[in-house]
């Protein structure tokens, strides 16, 4: 099953096009990365999964994205759309409170209460992430001094605690040493039995590593998606051949 289809997507900041008629479907219980040289348009593609793209002044859309076979851009309320599709990014982005209190933000928000409720789920999402057993002797301790591996697990873990369907990754490991990159990618894959995850990453190795099929994003268009084994062995395209290869990027 598809969690996401983008239908005939474009996009621009004022008059500039950035996506030029995207047609793109990404499977459910899968990772999914997307590859490509920098400023191609990776992270606009990620944001407009979520419609956070359009909180930046002169963003617009033209096309249809589907979450489930229900169309973003038919929802009433944008904020489903923002919890049904959670994402995580760059610099691990953790809230100046506990953490705790990160972990409940966004449960908080849609009306969680209760002690016990609280603390089931505090331990229930650090532990997906791996983090509770390093952390549960100091949950009231500011976020802020975690390791930076640390921080992006809770930053995850926050995004995870509003349940959301699909996870959004814009290459989350940049900042990371290998160990801590090595233990987010192991998580993935364990999450990727419940959740349709998409991961940008300029690491190729790790599209390698974790994601079931690439998509390969040049200039703002597709070139094109397959398995990762086939994308990195033997591509349809000889643009594709190339960045895999080193030659641009
Ligand atoms: N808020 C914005 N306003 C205007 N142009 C933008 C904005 N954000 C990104 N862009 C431009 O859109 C293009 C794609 O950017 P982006 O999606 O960030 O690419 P990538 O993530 O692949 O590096 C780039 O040319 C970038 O300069
Ligand atoms: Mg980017």
């Amino acid at each position: 099953m598809n969690a996401v289809e983008i239908k005939e997507f474009s996009t621009w900041y004022g008059k500039g096009e950035i996506l030029h008629n995207i047609d793109l479907s990404f499977r459910n219980n899968s990772i999914t990365a997307v590859i490509g040289p920098s400023g191609c348009g990776k992270t606009t593609l990620l944001r407009s999964i979520n419609r956070t793209a359009e909180l930046e002044s002169g963003f617009k859309s033209q096309g249809d994205i589907q979450v489930f076979d229900n169309s973003i851009y038919q929802v009433k309320d944008v904020s489903a759309v923002r919890r049904q599709v959670g994402m995580v990014y760059q610099t691990p982005a953790v809230l100046p409170l506990s953490i705790r209190e990160n972990v409940l933000f966004g449960p908080r928000y849609y009306g969680e209460k209760g002690r016990s409720r609280l603390d089931s789920i505090v331990e229930k999402q650090l532990t997906r992430v791996a983090l509770w057993e390093e952390v549960k002797d100091r949950l009231n301790r500011p976020a802020d001094k975690l390791s930076g591996g640390q921080k992006q697990r809770l930053a995850m873990a926050r995004v995870l605690a509003i349940e959301p369907q699909v996870l959004l990754l814009d290459e989350p490991c940049s900042s990371l040493d290998p160990a801590s990159t090595g233990l987010i990618e192991e998580l993935l894959q364990k999450l990727a039995a419940e959740l349709s995850i998409i991961i940008v990453t300029h690491n190729l190795y790790q599209a390698r590593r974790i994601a079931g099929e690439t998509v390969f994003l040049l200039d703002g268009s597709l070139v094109e998606k397959g398995l990762t084994s086939e994308i990195f062995s033997s591509p349809a395209d000889e643009r594709t051949r190339g960045f895999v290869s080193g030659l641009y990027g």
